[in-house]
């Protein structure tokens, strides 16, 4: 392997940056020399190679999923030419994709009556929801043009980018103190023209879980599609509850829940590009689906956004979670558990923090009452840790995920308690930068 400066040398030449399409194709050494001096020159960044970082679970390969990685890895290259749509001619496309939803369904206990349709994650799953539930509406003979959406303001951005594509209001619930929504105030906002309510098990801003038992109750009484937000608590919800933790109650075992989103690129470890949309009924999955028979080709029935979903992101999927098995599940599970709770207890004990909410699931956010967690973050990120931040209150991201590293953990609440009393003293970093996704 070259030595870093080698390596940030050659990235920083411009020569290397190939802004045309060459006249004359290079040998698989020389482009994957090339592929590898770029992927590499990631790696040499302090914070990438040792896990300096808040958002564990945005960097998995660079502490833990390397070995589990590979099975999903060569599988998904067997099919990296393949379309979901070839199962006429690759009848295991099919048989994997039977799998993964059989696989899914039994780790995340979702009952054989929903079906379920792959999306590429949680963006295509929240929208095609929206999509089901705006058609629902209009069976229902509500106008189109006057729909909304009622959700609290930490649902994930992909619901307005639904409604931007769709032309839906946005009605949020703001979260306050507690960091979590509260029942009464979704209620104030629903009303006849009400399309969707979503539900988030957890949050991506806190971590913090809607009152989802009072939103399905508030579903069936307006006879309104509820879609839970599953994306990263989903698949992990039962075999935490299974484990000991108190998970709430939020998917299909609630009457008034109408479909769930489940991330298998997230906390199923899948490669990236792997998620479920699960639907009560088939009734509601044929809501979302477009079936057009009118073309010279004929016809062509879609359950999600994409003309050629890839079918090496199925095979990833189902490599991973037969790797896995659930024991194996289990063992990630108590994993992150073990490593919530470990960071939960050494923020604590740093000198006036304050935890957001209250962490139940893989993201933990905290700040402190005497200082700005921005400036904290300024000054880890001077010492090469890469932070994650959330505003208004400031305060740090982290996502966990199931490292094995109680030292790196400890390294962070180190440097975080030597950062915070350097800003007590006086010291300002040169850039401070708010909170930025990803
Ligand atoms: C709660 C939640 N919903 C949806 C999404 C979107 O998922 P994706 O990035 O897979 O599209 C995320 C991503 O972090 C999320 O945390």
């Amino acid at each position: 392997m070259m030595a870093p400066a080698m390596l940030n040398e050659a990235c920083q030449d411009p020569n290397r940056i190939v802004s045309q399409f060459e006249e004359t194709g290079q040998d698989h050494d020389t482009v994957m020399q090339a592929v590898r001096n770029m992927h590499d020159f990631d790696r040499t960044e302090i914070s990438l190679r040792k896990g300096q970082l808040s958002c564990w679970a945005m960097a998995p390969t660079a502490l833990m999923k390397e070995r589990l990685l590979e099975t999903p890895a060569e599988a998904a290259k067997l099919y990296l030419n393949d379309n979901l749509f070839y199962r006429r001619l690759h009848p295991s496309i099919g048989h994997m994709y039977d799998s993964v939803m059989g696989m899914a369904r039994v780790v995340s206990g979702i009952p054989k009556t929903a079906t379920g349709a792959f999306t590429l994650g949680g963006t295509e799953s929240n929208i095609l929801a929206v999509l089901g539930a705006r058609e629902w509406a209009k069976q229902k003979g509500k106008d189109p043009s006057g729909l909304n959406i009622v959700m609290s303001n930490t649902a994930h951005l992909s619901i307005d980018k639904a409604a931007h594509y769709f032309g839906l209001e946005i009605r949020r619930v703001p979260v306050g103190e507690k960091f979590a929504a509260r029942a009464e105030d979704f209620r104030k906002r629903v009303d006849s023209n009400t399309a969707i309510i979503i539900g988030s098990a957890p949050d991506y801003c806190y971590g913090q879980y809607d009152p989802i038992e009072d939103l399905s109750e508030l579903a069936l009484e307006h006879n309104t599609w509820l879609h839970v937000d599953g994306a990263i608590g989903a698949a992990y919800a039962r075999t935490m509850r299974d484990l000991g933790e108190s998970i709430p109650a939020s998917a299909f075992d609630l009457d008034g829940v109408t479909s769930v989103s489940v991330d298998l690129h997230k906390h199923v470890y899948a490669p990236i590009g792997a998620g479920i949309l699960f639907c009560r009924e088939q009734e509601f999955t044929d809501l979302h689906t477009f079936s057009e028979g009118t073309w010279p080709v004929g016809l062509m029935v879609s359950t999600g956004m994409n003309g050629s979903p890839p079918a090496s992101s199925l095979a990833g999927a189902y490599a991973v979670m037969r790797r896995l098995g659930l024991e194996g599940y289990r063992a990630q599970t108590a994993q992150i558990i073990h490593n919530r709770t470990k960071l939960v207890g050494l923020i604590e004990a740093l000198d006036e923090t304050r935890i957001f909410g209250n962490p139940i699931g893989t993201v933990v956010t905290f700040g402190w009452n005497d200082i700005d967690a921005s400036l904290v973050a300024a000054a880890m990120e001077e010492r090469d840790w890469k932070i994650n931040q959330v505003s208004d209150p400031a305060g740090i991201h982290c996502t966990l995920d199931a490292f094995d590293n109680d030292p790196l953990l400890e390294a962070f609440a180190a440097a975080m308690a030597e950062c915070a009393d350097a800003i007590r003293a006086g010291y300002r970093p040169k850039t401070v930068k708010g909170a930025t996704y990803g």
